[in-house]
């Protein structure tokens, strides 16, 4: 495991010693820029996780940096934007005039600088740097946060980000695009199917079709969201029209999965860039009929159990499948894998991966690590680490290329 020594980072043509801990002396702290909220209906998860890691980050070692983005995209720094995107004062206009500094991260390789920008008329003449940023620690769940989508404004900024990259982002969170890829990989699953919203609505019979080839019960879930968002398990044909109808609120394509029956949702994280390690697994126990938005963030009766009751050798085959779950959607820092294990056979299935995961002391992933010893704000410090390191091996790579030039 790689230390902070020797980090050399390069910004703005200026080479610095971020952290100079061989010395005994720390010359210049790490400006974490932490981003939350964001354009997506994890907005409020993602407020609960960033409170959490603004809480527990290590500050003799971080300059902290918060950055809210509103539901509607706009972004704010300052101390007390946590607060005010909680306080939901945010539809427009009130935390605009609240905030201190509405702000901009420009896609300018080694920029790294917030912008602060006119609400109205964006950066225009006024913008000015109002902050460096070493590293972006993305506390964002769902779209446009977990997706790939911010990941990639950060590689164009040349900034290090913790967890995935772009296309490590976007296929995690793409139910469909996971499924092909782990069927690819060999990974066991659930029969499935995928269906545009499009040919649904042009011919509402294929669905019944598809469900014709896996049968009932069967869920029903729009492929790129989270949090059981839009996600209906369906018991009988004369359910499936409206578990389609709340599907295709949120998304233009669905998958339609056969019901895991009698099994466990026994999770597993996954810390690393190319040599990822797997945790300890844990299990879910939904307090309602599945573990759906209510169970999860409203329902304190859901029980997460530690480690998972499942045989040693089921253990190891989880953790064996979720590092390669892990590598062949080309991951990075952090995911947490979820399976369903059957509780007579103890058949696995991968259900999905979520390239970040709740990030609450009490939210599985980092609770994992907490019982396979490492602790919350260690977590915290090892993922600053890995974005760095990715950063570096990614920084090896030429970008231009001239035929027949001396290397
Ligand atoms: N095939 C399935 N069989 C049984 N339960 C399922 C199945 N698919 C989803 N669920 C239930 O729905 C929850 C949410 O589904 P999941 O695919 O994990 O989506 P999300 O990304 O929203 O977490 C799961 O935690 C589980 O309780
Ligand atoms: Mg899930």
């Amino acid at each position: 495991m790689k230390g902070f020594l020797e980090i050399i980072m390069v910004g703005e043509g200026r080479e610095k010693t971020l952290h100079q801990q061989r010395s005994g002396k720390v010359t210049k702290k790490i400006r974490v820029g932490v981003i939350f909220g964001g354009r997506s209906s994890e907005h409020e998860v993602s407020l609960t996780s960033a409170s959490c890691v603004l809480e527990a980050i290590d500050r003799s070692k971080y300059d902290v940096v918060p950055i809210g983005i509103t539901k509607k995209g706009k972004w704010l720094v300052g101390d007390n934007v946590l607060e005010l995107l909680s306080s939901q004062a945010t539809e427009e206009g009130k935390a605009i005039q609240d905030s201190p500094t509405p702000v901009s991260l420009l896609p300018t390789p080694r920029g790294g600088n917030l912008i602060s920008i006119d609400p109205k008329e964006g950066v225009g003449n006024k913008g000015q740097a109002i902050g460096h940023i070493d590293v972006v620690f993305p506390v964002l769940h769902g779209t446009y946060g977990e997706d790939g989508a911010i990941q990639g404004l950060l590689e164009l900024a040349d900034l290090p980000y913790v967890g995935a990259g772009i296309t490590g982002s976007a296929v995690a969170m793409d139910k469909a695009m996971a499924k092909a890829v782990f069927a690819a990989e060999g990974l066991p699953q659930l029969p499935y199917v995928t269906l545009f919203r499009s040919e649904w609505e042009e011919n509402p019979k294929v669905a019944e079709e598809a469900v014709g080839k896996i049968g009932y019960p069967c869920f029903v879930k729009p492929a790129s969201l989270g949090s059981s968002v839009g996600i209906s398990k369906v018991r009988e044909p004369g359910e499936l029209q409206e578990a389609l109808n709340e599907a295709a609120i949120y998304d233009r394509k669905f998958v339609i999965e056969k019901d895991a029956g009698n099994a466990r949702e026994v999770e597993c994280s996954v810390l690393g860039n190319d040599e990822p390690i797997p945790s300890i697994p844990g299990e879910i126990v939904p307090s309602r009929e599945f573990y759906d938005y209510v169970a999860k963030y409203h329902d304190s009766a859901s029980e997460l159990i530690i480690p998972a009751r499942i045989t040693a050798k089921t253990t190891e085959k989880i953790q064996e499948l979720a590092v390669q779950a892990f590598r062949a959607l080309d991951l990075a820092g952090m995911a947490r894998v979820d399976f369903f294990v059957d509780k007579n056979t103890e058949r696995i299935y991968i259900n999905e991966i979520n390239s970040i995961p709740g990030f609450t002391p009490i939210s599985m992933y980092p609770k994992l690590w907490e019982a396979s010893g490492i602790p919350y704000a260690r977590l915290i410090d090892r993922l600053i680490e890995l974005a760095i390191e990715r950063h570096q091996d990614k920084g090896r790579n030429m970008t231009s290329f001239a035929p027949g030039e001396a290397r």
